[in-house]
């Protein structure tokens, strides 16, 4: 029996609305080592019940006008992680220690927040979807050297039922420097790693592009008043 190595992220949508309508979601899930409850509005996170702090986390961004779920959402979150834990035992004895489904993460992304401006405080992405169970470590360095203080959100889940989790690191791109985020996942022999490198054409670089049009323009423009005032005075003298 394999039950300790056993570990599977069993999770209910319980409020899913029609498509085209706004989608509401609850998320509740857990595993041996690990457990999520979540709410969350058309793909944003609006809560998530952080078991470490005790309490329920609203991760949205200040211009958003702030809101609460009521009074005990936060026990109620631990009272589900009972129920589940529970119920996933009593799943794995009447399934005679069924196999997990393992689906290594489709796709990952590095990007940055913000148009990179050298010397200029962005934050890069590392864009992880496609992948059951949840959730997936990620971790980051640069110039090759381990680095701390990125930030992950907790799983939502996709319409396939599988999970997508987006991991953020504050950085100030500096010509040369390379990022790399490294992500493990159950199913992958190996991590899956993504590099990103500050490069001089990672700048946003207006180019000569602007400068042209308006001299052309400019041109044009003074061309067209000189033909206009000569016309004019021509008009003039033949009548
Ligand atoms: C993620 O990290 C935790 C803690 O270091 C570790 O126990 C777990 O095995 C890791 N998960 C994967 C999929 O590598």
């Amino acid at each position: 029996m394999k039950m300790k190595e056993l570990l599977l992220f069993l999770s209910c949508v319980l409020s899913v609305s029609a498509d085209g309508q706004h989608s509401d979601i609850s998320i509740a899930g857990c595993s041996d080592s690990y457990g999520e409850h979540m709410y969350g509005l058309d793909g944003e996170e609006m809560a998530y019940a952080d078991f470490n702090k005790k309490e329920m986390i609203y991760p949205l961004p200040p211009f958003i006008d702030p809101f609460k779920y009521v009074e005990g959402t936060y026990e109620q979150a631990v009272g589900q992680q009972q129920i589940c834990k529970g119920n996933m035992q009593n799943s794995r004895k009447g399934m005679k220690d069924f196999p997990l489904e393992r689906d290594a993460p489709s796709a990952v992304m590095i990007y940055t927040r913000d148009e990179v401006e050298f010397g200029e405080e962005n934050y890069l992405i590392c864009y992880v979807t496609g992948f059951y169970p949840a959730p997936v470590n990620v971790s980051w360095t640069k110039n090759k050297e381990k680095v701390t203080g990125s930030s992950i959100n907790v799983p939502y889940i996709n319409k396939d039922g599988t999970f997508t989790q987006i991991s953020r690191l504050q950085f100030t791109p500096q010509l040369g420097d390379t990022y790399s985020c490294k992500v493990e996942h159950l199913a992958l022999t190996e991590p899956a790693t993504k590099f990103y490198e500050v490069e001089a054409f990672s700048q946003s670089d207006p180019g000569v592009g602007p400068s042209v049009f308006c001299g052309v323009g400019l041109t044009l423009g003074l061309v067209g008043v000189a033909v206009g005032t000569f016309f004019l005075i021509k008009g003039n003298e033949c009548s």
